[in-house]
This record gives structure tokens, sequence and C-alpha cells, in this order.
């Protein structure tokens, strides 16, 4: 007994004995009125101290689960360790649909795996290797001396106030009418989105979105039961005659747009579409949803305004944002920007369903933003991004025979290949080369754009970029010339 005690380095060796011991109190291996060897026998079996071995035995008989007779020892106390007739369910019969399609569209789960010697071009992530981690320390350090004790407690659904200010004020600074409007915090876009499908009347059941779109909304407009119609993009944004068309023939609940370094395309919508668009979302009274989450990720061409911009006063723009590209996605920080009424809304639905994303990560947030640091590593990782996204078009341009190439900005390409090439089974190939990317049809709303892929360039260095688009140009000049 006592002979498989291990050790394990970084934990206080009292804690790992009282673990050890309870284990086996609990699963009934110690029984009821057993003595325990005495403190010093127990110590020099395990080698270790007399003292360990006290606090260990003092926090068991606190915890009751052993009691010491004074003169006899330690003995262990009364403990039920009765297991029920144990039963296996078949949990595939129990969830609902809605988890089993969850699970289907789970391409994380289900797709193809890869190991660190791959050159992967699917990840859109920032490149952990720019993350000034010592600035972040610091902010973390400066609030926690300010407001530890706060920060650690319960928050408020809405989010941590001075975070909520500065968004205000940075979204303002872009541009936007902040009157009567007012921001949620939310763990990043996904759950923006997720709280604004589930608040929202589904009256027709039917989004309008661009053609392709990320696959994450995409998801999550099946998961809430929506009909997808998505509109086709020319280099400046939607087909704003196709966008007419759909809009005068079908009734729509809202529009799900990503104006600015679109995903999958990279595509930035022309201001003058962008005003179209409003144009006519505002003649058919319907709400728009506009994803900023790349933003910020402008390496060349003028500032464009957002649609929450464009739409001044009113009050039809859902504008959703995140920290997830331009800064940490690891802090699941993100934020809606809306009419008051409806943030009001959304606050009682943020409330019921998580209580309030999580205050510390909110206010370190807040404390690296407003001492500048943000700015700072913006500067350094657009530098960095801008340099990838040029080589990456520069060696797309040079090794890939594509029909079509987009992407203004952001962290990714997009590229269509000629209609008889099937991107599947060029990456197929491409995998046994060691290098993946992400297949476009999985960003279409109809399964189409089985010829077009993204190549994510964020994570990789500048050899990985030129090997891998290279290994891509020679599998399709091998297998389709060209
Ligand atoms: C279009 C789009 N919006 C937003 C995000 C960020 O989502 P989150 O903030 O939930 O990490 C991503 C991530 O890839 C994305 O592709």
């Amino acid at each position: 007994m006592f002979n498989d005690f291990k050790i394990t380095e970084n934990r206080p060796i009292y804690i790992q004995l009282k673990e050890y011991l309870k284990r086996m109190i609990t699963n009934g291996h110690l029984i009821e009125n057993q003595k325990l060897p005495s403190t010093r026998e127990l110590s020099s079996l395990l080698s270790i101290s007399r003292n360990t071995v006290l606090t260990a035995y003092a926090d068991l008989e606190q915890e009751g689960l052993i009691y010491a007779v004074k003169g006899k020892g330690n003995f262990v106390s009364r403990v039920e360790t009765f297991k029920s007739l144990s039963i296996q369910l078949n949990w595939t019969d129990k969830v609902n649909e809605q988890t089993l399609l969850a699970d289907e569209l789970d391409l994380k789960k289900h797709g193809m795996r890869w190991n660190k010697e791959f050159i992967s071009f699917n990840s859109i992530a920032p490149d952990e290797k720019l993350f000034d981690v010592g600035n972040f320390k610091r902010a973390f350090l400066n609030r926690m001396s300010m407001e530890g004790d706060i920060v650690l407690n319960y928050g408020y659904a809405k989010g941590y106030q001075p975070l909520i200010e500065y968004l205000l004020h940075y979204m303002e600074i872009k541009g936007v009418d902040t009157r009567n409007k007012d921001i949620l915090i939310t763990n990043g876009f996904t759950e923006g989105l997720d709280l604004i499908l589930s608040s929202l009347t589904k009256k027709n059941g039917r989004v309008l979105c661009e053609n392709p779109t990320n696959d994450s909304a995409l998801k999550l407009f099946r998961l809430h039961g929506f009909e997808i119609d998505g509109i086709e993009m020319d280099n400046d944004g939607v087909n704003i005659r196709q966008l007419e068309t759909l809009l005068s023939k079908k009734e729509y609940d809202f529009a799900y747009l990503i104006p600015s370094y679109h995903n999958p395309t990279g595509i930035v919508t022309s201001s003058q579409k962008r005003k179209e668009i409003m144009d006519l979302f505002s003649a058919y009274q319907l709400p728009i949803i506009e994803n900023g989450f790349n933003e910020e990720l402008r390496y060349s061409g003028s500032h464009l305004a957002s649609l929450a911009s464009f739409a001044g006063q009113g009050n039809n723009v859902i504008y959703i944002s995140s920290f997830s590209k331009i800064l940490f996605p690891g802090l699941r920080v993100g934020w809606i920007l809306a009419d008051k009424e409806l943030i009001n809304f959304l606050e009682s639905m943020k409330r019921a369903r998580t209580i309030h994303t999580s205050t510390l990560d909110q206010a370190v947030l807040y404390q690296y933003l407003n001492d500048g640091y943000f700015e700072k590593y913006l500067k350094k990782a657009k530098s960095v991004y801008k340099r990838k996204h040029e080589l990456t078009v520069h060696y797309c341009q040079q090794f890939i025979p594509f029909k079509r190439l987009t992407g203004d900005g952001g962290l990714h390409l997009f590229i269509e290949l000629e209609d008889h090439i099937d991107a599947r089974k060029l990456l197929e190939k491409c995998y046994q080369k060691g290098v993946v990317f992400l297949p476009g049809n999985i960003f279409h709303t109809d399964n189409s754009g089985h010829h077009t892929l993204r190549l994510g360039f964020s994570r990789l260095t500048e050899r990985e970029i030129i090997d891998g688009i290279k290994i891509i140009g020679d599998t399709l000049k091998n297998n389709y010339g060209g």
C-alpha cells in the first residue's frame, strides 16, 4: 500500500498526499475505522517530511474524511462509497436535432488532420509571435493593483463600463453616430451573432448574405434554422442588381454583411456600394448585421466608413466586432454596437445565458487599450501582415494559375481556379506533400465554389508561404496542366 504514490513537480506535496489519500478513502480502498500509518511511518515510507504528512492529515480531518484518537493515531471516517446500479444511456438518442447538426457541421472535429510539420494555410488567427506579452502583463498588474478585488467578483451583463465607454469613443472616432446607440460586450463575434439570432424574430426565416461568407456565421444561421440566400460578389462588394432582385422577390428578416476584408474573399466593399446597400435596406426597412472584425487590418487604400457610420442616426445597422484578429483571440472579447433599445434586450439575453463576459479579461483589456499598447501593437502587426500579404499575392501570381485572386487586406487571400478544378481533390494531393488550405465550398451558401480556396497567411513564416504556394502551384500544374 502507498507504493503507487508518485510526486509530480510544481504542486505542494501535502496537497498531492491529501488527494491521494482522499481518493483511496472515497474509492473504498481505505475503509471505515482503518488505522492510517503514523505521520512518522508515512513520512519515512514515502521519503517526504513529517510536516507534509501532518498537514495532509490535518486537512483530511477538517474535511471529515479521517478522525484522530488521542494517543492512538488517525483513522478513516465513515464515508459513503456505495455505487448505485450503473446504467449506460445512449446520448446520441438524447441530444436534440440542433446539437446533432452542430456536430455534423463541426469541421474542426471532422476535418482533415495534419501535424506541426505541415504548412497550413487554414488559419487566419493572429501570429502569436507578435503578441507583446510584456505589456499585457503590465496592464494586468496595473488593473489588478487598482481594483483586483472588484474585477474578481460578479460584473455587469452589459460589460465592464470603462471598456464600454472606451469602445463607444472608439466607434465615434471611426465616424459612427453613437447617439441613441449602446454597446454590449460579448464573448467574441461568435457569441454576439448567436445572441442576435436568438433575440430577433424569425418572421420569414430567411437571411441574405454575401456568397461566399464566413463558415462560422453560416453554421449559426443553419443552427438557428434560417434559410440562407447568398449574393454573388463583384470585386467591389455584393452584386447590387442581384441584391435588388432578391429583395424584391422574397421577404427577409435581415442581411449579414462583412464590408471590409471580407472572409473568405478579402474583398472591400466600395464606398459607392456601401451607400447603395444602405439605401436599399432603408427602403425595405430591414436590419443589417455588419461584421467589422477585420476593419483595422488595412494595408493600403483609403479608410472606408463602416455601414454603421453610413447609417448616421438611423438604427437599422447592428454592428458586431471583436478583438480576435486585431489583438488576442484567447481573451474572447467582442462587442455589439446597436440601437439602445435593442442592446437593452440583448443585455437580458446575455444575462440569462452567460451572466457576463469575464470581467477580469475585459478590465485587463481595457487597461491595455487605454495605455496605448493596442495602437503600438497594431502598427507592428500591420507592418508584418502587410509584408506577408504582399508576399502571398506575389507568389500566387507567379506560381498559381488562377482565374481570380481577391484579398485587399486582412489575413487571407481567396483564389478562384478554373471551373473544372476541384479544390478538395487538389487539397488531397497537396496534403500528401505536407500543405493544407481551406477548400472554398465550405464558405458558400449553396455548396458551390468547388473550384475555390482560401489561403490564410498570418501564422506562416515567409519561407513557409513561398514553399507552400510553390507546392500548390506545382501540384496544380502537374495535375491540371497550365
Ligand atoms: C468573419 C469573421 N468574423 C469574426 C471572427 C472572429 O470571431 P470570434 O471573435 O468569435 O473569435 C472570425 C474568425 O475567424 C471571422 O472569420
